[in-house]
């Protein structure tokens, strides 16, 4: 694995992206990022303190394409999973790619394809205090708890057990992985607006299903969905 350090960078995501000679499990950490990217083109509000990183994940052509429309829900699984064995709290996953912990978001997840390449980009409030513009939506793990983490092992940890979930999934464990998944659908049982396009519509979250669909009941109707941006509806 190669590790790439900065004190600061735009956005750690970018630099693996146009590496030319980027490779599987290159790892890029940044300890600040001046262009942090969301998904949807937001800004990722990227403050010291927090873990901030991307590495590579190589397509495996013995898998199929559709498979990886799954790659986000198993990054969220992966890392709700290996976050509950440093500090073992009540994280849930907001389908599609977002940690939750306390109706705060903890993490944000963004995969990006590159030629050969899945870019996984994570960042995770571990030990910022200032959540800045954030701060009535976000939380991180030292406001939780009061200790301070050691940022870099625990972004070692994130990424290894991502590399063993992969495998998992690549064996055929898809369901079992789905069914902890489940276990902590932070969307199930709430009624949320679905912004499909430039349609909206309001419905009853259900499971998230085999295919990594999320199944919303809307009206007498069960309706599938796979893209579109998705708010718990405002009271
Ligand atoms: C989101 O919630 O919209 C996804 C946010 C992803 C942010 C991380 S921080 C490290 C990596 N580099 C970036 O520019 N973005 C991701």
């Amino acid at each position: 694995m190669r590790i790439y350090r900065f004190d600061e960078i735009d956005s750690t995501n970018r630099f693996l992206r146009e590496k030319d000679d980027v490779l599987e499990k290159d790892l890029a950490i940044a300890k600040v990022q001046n262009a942090g990217r969301g998904r949807r083109g937001n800004k990722w509000v990227s403050t010291e303190g927090a873990a901030l990183f991307s590495f590579a994940l190589k397509h495996d052509l013995g898998i199929q394409d559709e498979e990886y429309m799954k790659l986000p829900l198993l990054v969220g699984y992966s890392l709700l999973y290996s976050l509950k064995e440093i500090e073992n709290l009540d994280y849930k996953f907001k389908w599609t790619n977002d940690l939750y912990l306390e109706d705060k978001k903890i993490s944000g997840i963004l995969v990006e394809k590159i030629k050969d390449y899945y870019i996984i980009g994570i960042g995770l409030n571990v030990n910022n205090l200032n959540l800045e513009e954030a701060k009535d939506k976000g939380m991180s793990l030292r406001e939780k708890t009061g200790k301070e983490y050691d940022l870099e092992e625990v972004i070692l940890t994130i990424v290894s057990d991502f590399f063993k979930s992969f495998e998992e999934f690549k064996i055929g464990k898809w369901k079992e992985i789905l069914e902890k998944i489940n276990k902590v659908n932070y969307l199930y049982g709430r009624r949320i607006e679905i912004v499909n396009f430039d349609k909206e519509e309001s419905g009853i979250a259900g499971d998230i299903l085999e295919d990594g669909t999320l199944e919303v009941f809307v009206g007498n109707e069960i309706k599938k969905y796979n893209i579109g941006s998705i708010h718990i509806a405002k009271k």
